[in-house]
């Protein structure tokens, strides 16, 4: 199946590097999405052509697969210069593989999300929608098999594409295969509660791969415990572990721009000023609502500091961004409801005609994200469990004058950043709103040392030197 003009290079991810909008004169609209791959792989440049296969996500991104494709890639004009190859699966199959498996399945696994007495249950509705699993990713093993040259290198993405792997491996024996999980690894007691054909299914898909990358070398081992106990061992597939950083270069001179300084005037406003007139301080969260980022075990929290100590009622003021993110899915749909709900209750509680206890946002706005950083005394990032998480990388990079860190000590960032963080154990209330306290309380001085330091270690390894680390070992391994 090797094409002669075929890729050196293919990444393999659901989500791809653009999506569409259909405008209402009926043309398309081009969105650029941002990322660590993205960077990553900009830093092979366009010469070396590169190809992406992704899924269309949507109805416009189907149109756009439909009117520029004629079965094949994207024009490079309406990606931005990257070569795309956008699957449009059926809507229904994608639907299961995308909501029903790898967000309510694998995602709830690997963030050991489950509330167990009742849930998971895995019926004949789930091998329903597992078969769709497979052929999704059956879908994008073809794409990859006929887009790739002859001993090409294959990096594939995540949770989703778990089966690809394996599948390519049967389709091209020749082409070497990398796979990266950008979420933790369960350990192998909460793995074993799928089915144990499908624990196996997964396991064997991915060790169809000649390497495998994971964040951390916590969850790279959960992998392997997993793969010791149901599979017998890694065979004669690699492991690596890397730690994707932030962007210095691209944060810096982004959170630099007129519209975050505009941000940061409006929030500053918002802010107010202490009766004192002094300045008030600030808790910054920013997080895509995924039911892992533990948005209201953090206002619980914030609401039992301003439980226990009132001093700082009046005195500083929660800001909460908290983004959509996969709506389709009702308790996704719950959990933004109640982090709504607690965010009123707070401020009807607590809240004075001239202070706001919680200041949250809904609507994702980048620039407003950055100004929050920029301006923030304490930031709290408090997953309950997170393969990385780039907002406790980014925010020392950006902030102005030195933030303190509460992070949770199950977020994979937490083994580079722990040092010089204020650790938390996400689901201790308590200790989060001690902790917040603690971080309120730290002198300037130390503040901005230790911000320095959690700088620099949150840059230590760039997305474009990520990308490459993982294509040169894979490179290196041979095919
Ligand atoms: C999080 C995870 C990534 C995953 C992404 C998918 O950010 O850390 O591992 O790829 O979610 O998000 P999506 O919006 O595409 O469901």
């Amino acid at each position: 199946m090797a094409s002669t003009h075929g890729a050196e290079v293919l990444v393999a991810s659901n989500r791809g590097p653009v999506s569409y909008e259909v405008c209402e004169d009926g043309s398309l609209h081009a969105r650029r999405g941002g990322g660590g791959l993205v960077s990553g792989l900009s830093a092979i440049g366009p010469e070396a052509g590169a190809v992406w296969v992704c899924a269309a996500l949507s109805d416009a991104d189907r149109e756009a697969v439909r009117r520029f494709e004629g079965g094949r890639r994207l024009p490079s004009e309406a990606t931005g210069g990257q070569q795309v190859r956008m699957l449009d699966i059926d809507p229904a199959v994608f639907s299961d593989a995308y909501n029903g498996i790898a967000n309510s399945v694998l995602w709830f696994v690997h963030h050991m999300l489950y509330q167990t007495p009742l849930e998971p249950a895995f019926d004949k509705e789930f091998r329903r929608q597992w078969a769709s699993y497979e052929a999704y990713n059956r879908a994008f093993a073809e794409a990859l098999a006929e887009e790739a040259a002859e001993g090409a290198a294959v990096v594939v993405q995540d949770y989703h594409l778990t089966l690809v792997p394996g599948m390519l491996r049967d389709f091209r024996p020749d082409v070497r295969i990398g796979h990266f999980s950008h979420t933790p690894w369960a350990p192998v007691d909460y793995f074993r509660m799928l089915p144990d054909d499908i624990a196996e299914q997964v396991l064997r898909g991915m060790l169809g791969a000649d390497r495998l990358g994971f964040l951390t070398q916590r969850w790279a081992d959960a992998f392997t415990g997993c793969c010791e106990a149901l599979v017998g061992g890694l065979g004669d597939t690699r492991i690596g572990v890397h730690g994707l950083g932030a962007d210095a270069d691209f944060l810096r001179e982004r959170s630099h721009r007129a519209d975050v300084f505009e941000r940061m005037a409006a929030l500053r406003e918002e802010i107010g000023a202490a009766a004192d007139g002094g300045p008030r301080r600030t808790i910054v969260r920013v997080d895509r609502t995924e039911l892992s980022k533990n948005i209201v075990r953090g206002l619980l929290a914030y609401r039992q500091l301003l439980e226990d100590r009132p001093e700082w009622r009046g005195r500083v003021v929660h800001i909460a961004f908290a983004y959509p993110s996969r709506q389709d899915l009702a308790v996704y749909r719950e959990y933004t409801a109640e982090v709504r709900r607690l965010a009123e209750e707070i401020n009807g509680r607590y809240g004075t005609p001239g202070w706001t206890p919680v200041l949250l946002h809904v609507e994702d706005d980048f620039a407003r994200s950055l100004a929050a950083y920029r301006i923030a005394d304490v930031a709290l990032v408090n997953p309950i469990r997170d393969g990385m998480n780039l907002v406790a990388k980014e925010v020392p990079v950006v902030s102005d004058s030195g933030c303190a860190l509460v992070l949770s000590r199950e977020a994979g960032a937490y083994a580079e950043l722990g040092e010089d963080a204020v650790a938390v154990n996400p689901f201790d209330v308590v200790g989060t709103a001690a902790a917040l306290h603690e971080a309120l309380s730290m002198p300037g001085a130390e503040r901005a040392e230790r911000t320095k330091r959690l700088a620099a270690a949150a840059t230590a390894l760039p997305p474009a030197q990520w990308f490459l680390d993982q294509l040169g070992e894979l490179e290196r391994q041979g095919g």
